[in-house]
């Protein structure tokens, strides 16, 4: 599936109807982000295919009520609970690109000057990309998508805990996933609410940037919760071989963000089905260089662990 992402508009116009697009016509899903472009029924609309509602918990409670909401009138198969970017990681390589609160560097603007065609793209006809699901909650200076780096964060509910998972269990009638889990102990507690599944995420090294990968907790969650849950991973999924070795490991399926952001940047919506494309026939190729004929047959065993290199005495 591909994985929630927002400011997508700011990479070409549309984005998330072009990613939409493109996962529909793959037959994957596709995750809308709180903090995208497009409203939840605008994609069902221009896009359709398989949507599931990414949702972020801001201080005003009212924010989350409402993407439920909408999400749910919409129709969207699943909704995804993003748990571990409430307290904003420290982007250092954000802050480079400002001199203050939604002001870009001087550096920052020559290099927007230099490139015409994307701001045409990007600007015209609707002016900047707005955050659409969110805009009317927000103070006016943190509505359109160049706020996004330095004015959100602070709008972020820090504290979300399980009662928040049980409050949305209670009003969520379809599908419920957790991202941005890492604890066997949390997929407990999040099986125990009767959430549908977890997404195993340090979100891609964007949050805590010292912390575990997703992949390295894998196994243990998929031995103790994979036949009570469905377990999905993300970060780094840039081969199709990544996919093997994610499902290898235990994955029921696997989220992809970057590798279809870079596509829909570089080439709109036939670049996102490009980069599907891609991922899927290298996996495809891996699958039969193993000798499997279905994602079933990839096992543990074929990742086999090497001996431990051994430093030379000097
Ligand atoms: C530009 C960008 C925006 C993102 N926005 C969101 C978001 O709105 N909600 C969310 O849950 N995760 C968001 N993420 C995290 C991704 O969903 C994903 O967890 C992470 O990028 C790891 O996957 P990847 O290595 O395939 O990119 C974002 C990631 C990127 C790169």
């Amino acid at each position: 599936m591909i994985a929630p992402t927002g400011v997508n508009g700011m990479l070409t116009r549309d984005a998330d109807l072009k990613l939409a697009r493109a996962a529909a016509r793959a037959g994957i899903a596709f995750t809308l982000s709180t903090v995208s472009n497009q409203r939840p029924d605008t994609v069902v609309r221009e896009a359709g295919g398989r949507l599931w509602m990414q949702l972020y918990w801001f201080r005003d409670p009212a924010i989350a009520a409402d993407v439920v909401r909408r999400a749910d009138a919409a129709g969207y198969e699943a909704l995804v609970f993003t748990s571990d970017a409430n307290v904003f990681g420290h982007r250092e390589w954000d802050k480079r690109s400002y001199r203050g609160p939604g002001q870009l560097t001087l550096r920052s603007v020559l290099d927007v000057a230099r490139h015409p065609r994307w701001l045409l793209d990007v600007m015209w006809p609707r002016g900047l990309p707005r955050f659409v699901n969110v805009a009317d909650f927000f103070p006016p200076e943190a509505r359109s998508a160049r706020a996004g780096v330095t004015r959100i964060p602070a709008l972020f509910a820090p504290t979300i805990d399980w009662d928040t998972v049980a409050w949305l269990r209670e009003r969520w009638p379809r599908r419920l996933l957790v991202k941005g889990i890492l604890d066997p102990a949390d997929v407990e507690r999040a099986v125990r609410l009767g959430c549908d599944g977890v997404v195993l995420s340090n979100h891609g090294g964007r949050q805590l940037d010292c912390t575990v990968a997703a992949l390295e907790v894998l196994p243990e969650i998929a031995r103790a919760f994979g036949d009570r849950t469905t377990i999905l991973v993300d970060g780094g999924i840039r081969r199709g071989s990544d996919i093997a070795k994610a499902v290898a490991l235990g994955a029921h399926a696997v989220m992809v963000a970057r590798a279809t952001l870079y596509g829909v940047a570089a080439g709109g919506e036939a670049g996102a089905s490009h980069a599907l494309t891609i991922l899927a026939s290298e996996l495809d190729r891996v699958l039969g260089q193993l000798g499997c004929r279905s994602l079933a047959e990839l096992s543990p065993a074929m990742l086999r662990e090497g001996e431990p290199t051994r430093r030379a005495r000097p």
